[in-house]
């Protein structure tokens, strides 16, 4: 068993379920049989679902491991994925069918229907073309959540170039190292983006980017969103509003094959670097369009669909552009934050548009409770049928509130538990079919085979927890790491021979049901965004005040994890640090250096100045001890300190001042 799974003791004895409401079972999308189809023949189980999938070669083959850990699935299939999510809905007759309900922050909005999507997308391919972007190339694509950002995914996946999506709450350093990792020929960008009512910069971060390096970037394609001035490097970059203008709404997508890379997305590993996950096309699409319509049930004629995630998440890519789009959706996304202007910002859309099926975060969740079920009460939420969570376990008080202030005791609950690396959801319940049970992710999808296994590598008993591992390959499932296959096989395939460790903690109950536990690595979680510490420590240590950095997830009511970090100051750095103005100044200061190096997300909730770090004799620090400071709780076992009196210092040394 881990010895550092947090949160073990979360799980109620006995937990209450909820069985699926009738008239669902009667009309859901998944059926218990699709568990016994897969059990008899789980390849045959895959291969006929890539009917959900327009082909332009049907594929004959399933999968091919003999490469293992690289799988090919479906491999000698050929498509395109813009035309998956977009040209067939037109074909088949559904062009005039509202495919983005755009949201701004302001209250403005805009529609497209899958046909204008179409126009838009096949003109930014012409424009990427034109800008001598060619199938193969990756594209960096730094936007806020806006219809240009799925314009821009789709007109890449149009060109076969693989795009590569940075969070536009990254820094420019962050959006540097990106570009560099994966050599991207052009960035597609925006002049600012508006973030509660202000309008923020992003074209400059992209200047500064590539300012200092990025040298494979020939072009800059700007999207007009705030009408900030902005600096123009002429010959480099290019205004989308204009180009657009010019470009043919004509566009053949470019067929390739479906192990075409589609994309590559950085996470945070347990290193300083970020990892460039790689996924490709065709068991991609496959996977992410199963899991949606059988996840989320969606009726393309009927529900309005809404995932709150931001594009530069796995989430959005997934269940914002790719599943519910081959899906033929009408979704709505939304630019701005859940509380500009007012608290009731996310209800007043869900009312506005009579949202049928809602997926977002225990972190917003929690948020939302924290500021008063009064606020939803106020909006008519009784379109709602189905509710989703990701990104980290919803706690069953949070499960409970979901349920009944936003699903009216009414709409079922799907937790979802997959990752970055996993493409699209592997662990959740089916509406219809599985009766829910508060805070547990519960089951292996069909197809899917996940195990909760001992240190020693055996499935453990019911009751027991240890680490949940994928036994068997999956079709949307990495295909690596860009450019660094050894640290994909050191990452995933070591820790148990042959088999996918996730790098989560997890219990199976009495009933066979699966609770996630959190990460069992350096990896935090944060609103269901995942950040390393290494990476944190490492901006820190950057700074010049600070001599050596340690940083711990603390759990924290809202977030699920917050970002704490312990530094020692360096001996020359006593005066600079008085000239700041003492100890909370500099703080302070060092919280906002880590917002500029990373992003604001990465922004300790706390930085607090010691004197001594805890380290065992190997020179490790252990993190277990900081987190009970930063917890508040007694602090635990310090036998394996090499100096038993450094948690003593750092207490003494932090008790005045908090
Ligand atoms: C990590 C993956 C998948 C999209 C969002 C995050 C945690 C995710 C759940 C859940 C418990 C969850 C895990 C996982 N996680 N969903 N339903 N229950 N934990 O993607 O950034 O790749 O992070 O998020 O720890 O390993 P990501």
């Amino acid at each position: 068993m881990p010895h550092d799974v947090p949160g073990d003791d979360a799980a109620p004895t006995a937990p209450q379920t909820f069985p699926p409401p009738a008239d669902l079972s009667q009309n859901a999308n998944a059926r218990a049989t699709l568990y016994d189809e897969a059990a008899r023949d789980r390849l045959a189980f895959w291969k006929s679902r890539t009917a959900l999938l327009s082909w332009d070669t049907p594929p004959t083959q399933t999968l091919d491991f003999s490469d293992a850990p690289v799988a090919r699935w479906f491999a000698d299939g050929r498509l395109n994925a813009c035309h998956n999510a977009v040209d067939r809905h037109i074909d088949s007759g559904h062009g005039d069918q509202v495919a983005l309900l755009a949201e701004y922050e302001d209250g403005s909005d805009a529609q497209y229907t899958y046909a204008q999507v179409r126009d838009e997308v096949s003109r930014m391919a012409n424009v990427l073309t034109d800008l001598g972007v060619a199938t193969g190339d990756r594209v960096a694509i730094y936007l806020p959540m806006i219809p240009e950002a799925v314009f821009a995914m789709l007109a890449c996946a149009r060109i076969g170039a693989p795009h590569s999506v940075v969070f536009g709450g990254f820094s420019a350093d962050a959006l540097r190292s990106r570009i560099e990792d994966a050599g991207a020929k052009a960035v597609i960008t925006a002049d600012g983006q508006f973030r509660r009512g202000k309008a923020l910069g992003l074209k400059a971060a992209v200047d500064e980017a590539l300012a200092s390096g990025a040298d494979s970037v020939e072009h800059v394609l700007v999207v007009r969103r705030t009408g900030a001035d902005v600096a123009w490097t002429a010959g480099r970059d290019v205004w989308w509003h204009e180009a657009r203008e010019g470009a043919s709404t004509e566009h053949e997508p470019v067929m390739v094959d479906a192990e075409h890379p589609l994309f590559i997305l950085y996470t945070s590993g347990t290193t300083g670097k970020p990892k460039g996950i790689v996924h490709t096309t065709g068991g991609y699409l496959v996977q992410a369009a199963y899991t949606h319509r059988n996840v989320f049930d969606l009726k393309p004629a009927t529900d309005v669909y809404w995932c709150t995630a931001d594009v530069g998440w796995i989430t959005g890519h997934s269940y914002v552009v790719y599943g519910p789009m081959v899906n033929r959706a009408t979704q709505v996304i939304y630019e701005g934050t859940p509380h500009t202007p007012h608290q009731g910002r996310w209800w007043e859309i869900i009312q506005k548009y009579g949202v049928t099926i809602f997926y977002s975060s225990p972190t917003a969740i929690r948020t939302a409770m924290k500021w008063g079920e009064e606020i939803p009460a106020r909006f008519d939420l009784t379109s709602l049928r189905l509710l989703g969570s990701v990104g980290e376990s919803i706690n069953p008080e949070a499960w409970h509130w979901y349920r009944r202030v936003i699903g009216g005791d009414r709409c079922p609950i799907v937790d979802t538990w997959w990752q970055t690396e996993t493409g699209a959801i592997m662990i959740s319940p089916l509406p219809g079919v599985t009766a829910t049970k508060p805070g547990s992710a519960q089951v292996p999808l069909p197809g899917i085979s996940a195990e909760v296994l001992s240190d020693a590598g055996e499935p453990v008993a019911d009751g027991e927890a240890g680490y949940l591992v994928l036994t068997e390959p999956w079709p949307s499932m990495l295909r690596g790491i860009w450019g660094d296959e050894q640290r994909f096989r050191d990452t995933y395939w070591s820790r148990f021979e042959g088999r996918y460790f996730a790098g989560d903690g997890a219990r199976k109950d009495e009933d066979g049901d699966i609770w996630l536990l959190g990460r069992v690595d350096d990896v935090m979680n944060v609103s269901g965004h995942r950040l390393s510490t290494t990476e944190i420590e490492s901006a820190l240590v950057g700074h010049e005040w600070v001599a050596e950095a340690a940083v711990v997830g603390a759990s924290d009511e809202t977030t699920g994890q917050a970002v704490v970090a312990f530094v020692i100051l360096r001996e020359g750095a006593a005066a600079d640090v008085e000239a700041a103005g003492g100890e909370a100044a500099a703080s302070e200061a060092l919280r906002q250096h880590v917002g500029r190096e990373i992003g604001p997300i990465a922004k300790p909730k706390k930085v607090l100045i010691v004197t001594e770090l805890p380290k065992t004799r190997s020179g490790k620090i252990m993190r277990r001890l900081l987190r009970d400071v930063a917890e508040n709780r007694e602090v635990g076992d310090t036998q394996t300190l090499a100096d038993s009196s450094v948690m003593d210092l750092i207490q003494k040394g932090l008790a005045p001042k908090s």
